[in-house]
């Protein structure tokens, strides 16, 4: 019922000419994917991506957008120059955002809603430290999260946004969740959802799981009911390894 995404997070990797290599290599390795295929890239390699994928099965995305239409925000980048530039989705509130760079769920919540109002595809990430894990706090965590990424979000708007539950402690650490434990956890972004909105909206919604998802342990996490998708780091930045991921 909810179409698949597999999306790519390159972070901050690949210059220019590294950019039209790997897209290159990788177009014609996901073409026939069942899965909507995207990748997220770092803004100098927005534009190269757009134009090497026009035609093909790919969406490109950004890894951030600012809240303000324009204005004094030295170093930041609008809605509107993404949209300019073809851009489909952009990630908002990645936790490396959130641990390095200040990001909190009012900063979230006020880029999702700027994302939205020029036709961009949030895809928001939420997730828990380990320390949260530990202390029994993932439920209170996801639930705030959610909740304050998406306030004042019409329910209409829910079908242009995708949810990444990204556990920051399986993040570049080649700890994955267990399936069981990314599934049950997405269940509680659901509920949460479900619970704001309605069942059905929450239903529809798609929801990735993300943090050292590969090539090896991306079936099994596919085949949960709960898991929509990935969001993929490391992984990504191969074109071989991305296409395994895609055509899981
Ligand atoms: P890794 O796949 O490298 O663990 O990164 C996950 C991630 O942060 C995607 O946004």
């Amino acid at each position: 019922m909810r179409t698949p995404i597999i999306a790519g997070n390159w972070k901050m990797n690949n210059t220019i000419a590294a950019t039209k290599a790997l897209v290159t290599e990788l177009i014609p390795l996901v073409k026939d994917a069942k899965a909507e295929v995207v990748i997220c890239t770092p803004y100098t390699d927005l534009a190269t991506a757009v134009e090497l994928t026009k035609g093909t099965n790919i969406k490109v995305g950004a890894e951030n957008v600012h809240w303000a239409e324009k204005g004094a925000f030295t170093g930041e980048i609008s809605a509107d120059m993404l949209v300019e530039l073809g851009v489909t989705y952009v990630i908002i509130g990645h936790s490396e955002r959130r641990q390095y760079f200040g990001e909190t769920d009012q900063t979230v919540n006020a880029r999702v809603k700027a994302a939205l109002a020029k036709g961009l595809k949030p895809i928001i990430c939420v997730g828990e430290t380990l320390e949260e894990r530990e202390g029994g706090l993932v439920e209170e965590v996801l639930v705030r999260q959610t909740t304050e990424a998406l306030k004042d979000i019409a329910k209409e708007e829910l079908a242009n946004i995708v949810i990444a539950y990204e556990p920051v402690w399986a993040i570049g650490t080649g700890k994955t969740a267990t399936a069981e434990v990314a599934n049950d956890t997405i269940k509680i972004i659901r509920d949460t959802v479900a619970k704001l909105y309605d069942k059905a909206t929450a239903e529809a919604l798609r929801i990735q799981y993300g943090g050292s998802m590969n090539p090896k342990n991306v079936k099994e996490l596919m085949a949960m009911p709960e898991i929509d998708g990935g969001l993929i780091g490391g992984a990504s930045l191969k074109a071989p390894d991305f296409s395994l991921v895609v055509n899981y």
